[in-house]
């Protein structure tokens, strides 16, 4: 267990701040706001403004709320607010018998058939992206790694369309990513349900292209739906009632998709990246096992061959959850790992803090992908790792998300040798994903 990397780390508070020194820290970065109980047990309880909240961190707390005591729960008022003027209609933010019909509809999607056929364009992109880097190249990997996200996902759900300009529909989902993903100081009051989150004008006019190409893109396919994710979309039917998504829930949905399914795999690859070229062992291993594979038969049908690839994405995924933390609001009371839970109260869910409790992992801050191959079980349902989440709401995507890490990883590896300075150490971030401050400069070579 010698000569692991440590990998950064957002230092909690100490315990002995003020409050108002501990607001300031959890405004400038969430996860340095948290006091050292958070990481001792399983669920801590403060009251901010009146509010009741509760830090959960153990995975029998996170399965009382997520899974046990599911229908007692709904997303927090902060979820709301800042999904509510991109996608109130979709998936990510409605509950109830809506989300039931619309969860039933949407998920046969992202089921294994399509994604083998999704597969094949999941390595054009990767490659479109390796012609670029040619030789090699300086990048900025957050960047990079957006860019790269942004067009598997804009050629699965939306094929090639003729007309559509991708660079403008880009800028708009960033900016629209940037404007409700960045945590702000109104964040903090207990504002009721419903009360609208400004995002500025650049952030209302990107929202309204967004919101009219995704329009067009689904009236223009109303009679010829196509085979790409946006026509499953469009054909998407509730198994149990037949009942098809409404055009606005169609739209929300789409949107919904770019919103949660582009960042979040970027930042994935980001920090694999990172680990790759901090762990030359772990790179060299990587690169091994893709050209065994064969670097033109990286797909959906091979990922199998590909244990340890998977195992780092897991362990970057464990020590670097892109949703660092899941909210919730109680609606009717229970009790969570013995605590009382009022209607009210809000939980906050921090994967990224259970992800690295001493008390629940060895060596918990060292980045060591064989503890997946080591104990398998570690990616079981009672385990304490939960990037996606868990419960009827865990992520729909996260087949996809897999897939694209997967191959991503393994095909850029399999011909780039990956550096960055010594002294690279960035910052784990919250925004509402989780960003290393600053981004990370890399160089890629071909090898
Ligand atoms: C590494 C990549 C990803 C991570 C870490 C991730 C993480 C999560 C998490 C933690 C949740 C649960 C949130 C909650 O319970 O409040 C979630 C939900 C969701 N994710 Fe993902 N996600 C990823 C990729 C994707 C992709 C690629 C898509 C779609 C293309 C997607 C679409 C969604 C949707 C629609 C939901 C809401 C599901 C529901 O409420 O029923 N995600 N995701």
């Amino acid at each position: 267990m010698t000569d692991l990397f440590i990998a950064p780390h957002a230092q909690p508070l100490k315990g002995t701040e003020n409050l108002a020194y501990a607001t300031w820290k959890f405004m400038r970065n969430p996860l340095e706001g948290f006091g050292p109980l958070s990481y001792r047990q399983g669920i801590t309880s403060v009251k901010h403004l009146g509010t009741q909240m509760h830090i959960v961190t153990a995975p029998e707390g996170m399965n009382d709320i997520l899974v046990k005591h599911t229908a007692k729960f709904t997303k927090s008022p902060i979820d709301a607010r800042i999904l509510g003027p991109a996608t109130k209609e979709g998936l990510l933010s409605v509950h109830g018998k809506q989300w039931k019909m619309q969860r039933r509809a949407v998920a046969p999607i992202f089921r294994a058939r399509h994604m083998a056929d999704l597969s094949p364009l999941v390595h054009t992109v990767v490659d479109g992206f390796k012609s670029r880097l040619g030789a090699g190249r300086d990048v900025e990997l957050n960047g990079a790694m957006a860019d790269l996200t942004f067009d598997i996902l804009a050629k699965a759900l939306l094929g090639d369309p003729k007309g559509l300009d991708r660079d403008r529909l880009k800028k708009a989902t960033r900016r629209v990513v940037t404007s409700a993903g960045t945590l702000r100081p109104d964040d903090l009051i207990p504002w009721p349900r419903g009360t609208p989150r400004p995002i500025g004008p650049r952030g209302y006019a990107a929202l309204r292209r967004l919101k009219s190409a995704a329009d067009h893109l689904i009236n223009s396919r109303q009679s010829d739906a196509g085979d790409d994710l946006v026509g499953l979309l469009i054909g998407a039917q509730d198994p149990k009632t037949g009942q098809r998504l409404s055009r606005r829930e169609q739209r929300d949905n789409l949107i919904g998709f770019f919103i949660a399914g582009h960042e979040t795999t970027a930042l994935t690859l980001t920090w694999a990246l990172y680990l790759m070229a901090m762990d030359k062992g772990a790179q060299t291993r990587v690169r091994a096992e893709a050209r065994a594979v064969g670097i033109d038969k990286i797909s959906f049908e091979t990922l199998d061959q590909l244990p340890f690839t998977r195992a780092v994405i897991d362990e970057t995924m464990r020590l670097f959850p892109p949703a660092p933390i899941i909210n919730r609001e109680c609606h009717e009371a229970c009790e969570v790992l013995g605590r009382a839970i009022n209607p009210g109260d809000i939980l906050l869910l921090c994967p990224y803090i259970m992800h690295r409790r001493d008390a629940l992992w060895e060596n918990a801050l060292a980045f060591d992908p064989d503890r997946f191959i080591r104990n398998p079980d570690l990616r079981s349902k009672a385990a304490p790792f939960m990037p996606f989440g868990a419960g009827p709401r865990v992520c729909v995507g996260a087949s996809f998300a897999l897939m694209e890490s997967v191959m991503g990883l393994a095909s850029l590896m399999a011909e780039y040798d990956i550096t960055v300075a010594d002294d690279c150490f960035p910052r784990p971030l919250m925004t509402v994903t989780l960003r290393p401050e600053g981004g990370i400069k890399a160089r890629l070579n071909r090898v």
